[in-house]
């Protein structure tokens, strides 16, 4: 679900305040019924009218994208530093935005599109998936103090949901780890903090998965299309995560 005036405005006739004025002025029909209500939400399969003509609705697509470390994961940066939608600039046309967001110097698996019902159900906190990080850490922590990722860790903006730790390699001589981490949850820095609670800082992060999507194929910086096939998957995903865990968290 959408906002009608984000709609009209993403359809290229005109600006989102403009099209909010054709709003109040009686100017727009959803499904043939005038709509004045500017919270008016409207999914892909409305039919939407402006001053009696029928808009073209933009083609929702989906791309998976290896981002790389050293860009900022939105579509402009006011210091002009890169941005991820910059990968795209002359190959996609349709108004692309990431799905969540990885930290400026996290590299991996993003997802980007132009539909926005469909990024807010894989953002939304009821729905849980899965994302598994590969984090190399200062020290090499003893398996009592992973655990504590396991059960759950005290933050600033509370505790977090059980995870999952894989404890993959630990270098003595230079007093570093590697260590897959599987949360649910996408809060703020969330990966960087959890390790720092537990006193062993991320020296680099990377997004190994997506639900179940990786980057295997891609070099950072490369994407590709996700298959209908995919976007149903990851739909499916988001919809029915909440009743299978029920009661378990
Ligand atoms: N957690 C982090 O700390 N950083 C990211 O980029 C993603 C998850």
């Amino acid at each position: 679900m959408e906002r009608l005036q984000k709609v009209i405005a993403q359809s290229g006739i005109t600006s989102r305040r403009k099209a909010e004025e054709l709003i109040t002025e009686g100017k727009v029909k959803v499904n043939g019924t005038v709509v004045r209500e500017l919270g008016t939400k409207v999914t892909g399969k409305d039919r939407i009218e402006v001053n009696g003509v029928q808009i073209e609705r933009e083609q929702s697509v989906y791309f998976l994208m290896y981002k790389p470390s050293g860009v900022i994961t939105a579509v402009s940066d006011d210091k002009g530093r890169q941005v991820v939608t910059d990968y795209f600039q002359d190959i996609v046309e349709e108004r692309i935005f990431p799905v969540g967001r990885l930290d400026y110097d996290t590299s991996g698996v993003l997802i980007m599109t132009n539909d926005g019902t469909f990024a807010n159900e894989l953002m939304h906190p009821k729905y849980k998936v899965d994302k598994t990080y590969i984090a190399k850490i200062k020290g090499i922590p003893e398996r009592e103090v992973l655990k504590k990722l396991e059960r759950g860790i005290m933050l600033d903006d509370g505790k977090t949901a059980p995870a999952r730790v894989k404890f993959l390699s630990g270098d003595k001589k230079k007093q570093t780890a590697i260590i897959e981490l599987t949360i649910h949850e996408g809060r703020n820095r969330q990966v960087r903090r959890m390790f720092e609670a537990i006193g062993h800082p991320v020296l680099k992060l990377k997004r190994e998965r997506y639900a179940f999507l990786d980057v295997k194929g891609l070099n950072p910086g490369e994407f590709r299309e996700l298959t209908p096939h995919e976007v149903k998957q990851l739909r499916n995903q988001a919809v029915t995560q909440p009743s299978k865990k029920r009661g378990h968290n």
